[in-house]
C-alpha cells in the first residue's frame, strides 16, 4: 500500500507518505524539494533547508546531485544541517561530507550557500558559532529561527537530529544548538535544538528499513514508553509535518 495518508490522528498538518523502497521515497522527496526551490525562486526569495544526516538521505542527496541536478535553481538555496557529528569534514562519518561528494559536488551553488557546522572545531564553541550563524542568516519567528524546510532522519531508539532519549531537555532548550553525546558511542555532537525544529515551515522526517518499524509505531501510536522518545515530540507548531517512510518502516502501521 503507497500513497499518501493526511491529517492522521485527525491533525490538520499532519500527514503521512508511504513508498515502496527506499528509492521510490527518495524520488518523491527529491520532486518536492525541487519545485519548492523553482517556487521560492520565482518569487525571488532564498529557500533554506536544513539537512539531516546518517545514512538515509543518501539516496536522496544522490538524486538530487543527478538526475535533478540541473532541475533547480540551486543558488536561491541555503543549506544547513539539524545535527553534524564532532569529526572532520574529511572523516566518513562527517554529515557534511556525505552531502558534499553526493550533492555539492555535482550542482551549481556558491559555497556561501553552504553552511556546515564545524566537526572539527570545539564543540561548546562551535554550538555558540553556529547559533549565531543561524539566526543572523535566517528569518525569525517567536524568536526562533525558522527554516523553510527541515529534514529528519529517527533512530531506532527514537532520536532525531541528535536529540537522545535521556536528553528531553533539548526539545525545550532556548539556544539554537547545543553540544550533544551519543548514548552509545559517546563521540560529541552538535544539534539544533527542538524549539527550531518545531518552528519550521515544513518538516520532512525520511524513515525506510524493517529496523525502524517497532519505533514508528510506538510513536504514531502514542505509547506511554513513546513519551520518552524525542521524536514523538516534533510536531511543526506553525506547518506541516510529512512523514515520508517505505513500506517497511511503515509496515506496523494501521493506516486504515
Ligand atoms: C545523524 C542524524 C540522525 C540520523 C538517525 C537515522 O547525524 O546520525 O542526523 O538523527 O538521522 O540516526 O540514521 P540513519 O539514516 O543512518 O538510520
Amino acid at each position: 500500500m503507497t500513497g499518501c495518508i493526511v491529517n492522521y490522528n485527525n491533525q490538520m498538518n499532519k500527514s503521512i507518505n508511504i513508498s515502496k523502497s527506499p528509492a521510490e521515497l527518495a524520488e518523491k522527496v527529491a520532486e518536492e524539494i525541487v519545485s519548492m526551490i523553482n517556487g521560492s525562486a520565482d518569487r525571488k526569495k532564498t529557500f533554506t533547508i536544513a539537512l539531516s544526516g546518517g545514512s538515509t538521505p543518501e539516496l536522496l542527496f544522490s538524486l538530487l546531485g543527478g538526475k535533478f541536478s540541473k532541475s533547480a535553481q540551486w543558488n536561491y538555496v541555503h543549506f544547513f544541517w539539524g545535527d553534524e557529528r564532532c569529526v572532520s569534514p574529511e572523516n566518513i562519518e562527517s554529515n557534511y561530507g556525505m552531502a558534499k561528494r553526493k550533492l555539492f559536488e555535482k550542482i551549481n551553488i556558491p559555497d556561501y550557500n553552504i553552511h556546515r557546522i564545524r566537526g572539527e572545531s570545539d564543540p561548546e564553541e562551535e554550538a555558540l558559532r553556529y547559533s549565531k550563524e543561524i539566526s543572523d542568516l535566517i528569518r525569525n519567528r517567536e524568536g526562533f529561527p525558522l527554516f523553510d524546510l527541515f529534514l529528519l532522519g529517527l533512530g531506532d531508539d527514537g532520536h532525531t537530529a541528535s536529540i537522545f532519549p535521556g536528553n528531553l531537555n533539548l526539545l525545550s532548550s532556548v539556544k539554537n544548538c547545543e553540544v550533544a553525546i551519543h548514548p552509545i558511542t559517546c563521540q560529541k555532537r552538535i544539534t539544533i535544538t527542538g524549539k527550531v525544529i518545531n518552528n519550521a515551515d515544513l518538516i520532512y522526517f525520511l524513515v525506510t528499513g524493517k529496523k525502524k518499524a517497532l519505533i514508528v509505531d510506538e510513536i504514531f501510536k502514542k505509547t506511554k514508553s513513546s513519551q520518552k522518545l524525542p521524536a514523538s515530540y516534533i510536531v511543526s507548531l506553525y506547518g506541516r509535518l510529512c512523514w515520508f517512510l517505505d513500506e517497511e518502516a511503515g509496515s506496523l502501521l494501521n493506516l486504515y
